[in-house]
């Protein structure tokens, strides 16, 4: 492992502005998106759609990395092109998700703990061959009735920690993912306290496994109230809550912090990190910036539809969305930019 090599690739992915794309949806969600719009759920419909997102013109001006999935770091632009070296050569930097999912916890109803540490050494020395940079492991948290468990808290925090572990010894950033759920009625309050004692514990078993902070990058969920709650708070209340919590559990030496979006619109992602880098950038010791998937590639993917005469003005939907994050980072992003 080389610490400085490490430390370099975590802040490119948080400098100039930019963040990260998530492109990395298993093969059946990615269907799931498909099949929702009426496109066929075939392998070369996911390639193209791929293909579409990363031949996006000047997409590098706002993006700084994108993830990639097992099926997609393999795959080729039609003229033979790989996916990596477009997006290396549009200067965005390739990485990929390497968790096998987030499955049922034994003896804990309704709650999940992600799998895919078990040969993940050998998957890792692959990945890094095929020229991945970093890697992706995302956790979920369910809030609900005496929801979520210790032991579920306590097994995917581990489970993090040793993925980033693994990660840094193959010379991969490790961005770690502890998700809390949105689903739910539950109260912006409650998300705040559950966010913060995952973080809390995700943090300690990093310190555990020795991972060394300053090259890795967070990827956590904004504290929110759940989407079936009656009080939905406003933007500057959730840019509030989500800094506050932060500061409370993540260490000054992380470099940056890379919100998923984990079913907000587009415009209510950018907005709200607007307003945290707003009110907040000149105080934090960590870059605030986006990983995003459906929050950047849900109209793309709408207006593609599958179709190749689609492909342009679906890749200008991409970059706009890439682009108001882009302005949200430097707290300038203006609810007018959508009409545009
Ligand atoms: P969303 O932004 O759609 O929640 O996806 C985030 C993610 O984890 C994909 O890598």
């Amino acid at each position: 492992m080389n610490v400085q090599e490490l430390i370099n690739i975590a802040k490119m992915l948080v400098s100039g502005d930019k963040g990260l794309l998530a492109m990395d949806e298993s093969t059946s969600t990615c269907n799931k998106r498909f099949a929702a719009l009426g496109i066929p759920q075939t392998e070369e419909a996911r390639r193209s759609y791929r293909e579409m997102i990363v031949s996006t013109p000047r997409l590098g001006e706002c993006i700084s990395g994108a993830i990639l999935y097992e099926e997609t770091i393999r795959e080729q632009k039609k003229d033979g092109t790989t996916f990596v070296k477009a997006l290396t050569d549009g200067e965005i930097i390739p990485g990929i998700k390497v968790d096998l999912g987030a499955k049922e916890l034994a003896g804990h109803p309704g709650e999940k703990i992600t799998e895919g540490l078990d040969g993940l050494r050998e998957r890792l020395a692959e990945y890094s061959h095929l020229g991945a940079r970093f890697g992706k492991w995302r956790a979920v948290i369910t809030i609900g009735e005496d929801k979520p468990s210790q032991g579920c808290m306590l097994a995917n925090a581990h489970a993090l920690a040793r993925f980033a572990a693994l990660c840094q010894e193959a010379g991969l950033v490790p961005i770690v993912e502890p998700e809390v759920l949105m689903n739910g009625e539950h109260t912006l309050e409650q998300s705040f306290n559950v966010t913060e004692m995952i973080l809390r514990e995700v943090f300690s078993q990093l310190y555990d496994q020795r991972v060394i902070l300053e090259g890795m990058l967070l990827k956590p969920n904004m504290v929110l109230p759940g989407m079936s709650s009656p009080l939905q708070e406003t933007v500057d209340e959730v840019a509030n809550a989500t800094v506050k919590c932060l500061l409370r559990a993540v260490p000054a030496a992380v470099p940056g912090i890379v919100f998923l979006s984990g079913g907000q619109s587009g415009e209510l992602a950018s907005a709200r990190l607007n307003a945290m880098n707003l009110r907040y950038k000149s105080q934090l010791p960590w870059a605030l910036t986006f990983s995003f998937a459906r929050a950047i590639q849900q109209p793309a993917l709408e207006i593609w539809h599958g179709e190749e005469v689609n492909v342009l003005a679906a890749q200008q939907a991409l970059y706009h969305r890439a682009s108001c994050n882009n302005a949200a980072r430097r707290g300038e992003y203006k609810a007018e930019m959508e009409g545009k």
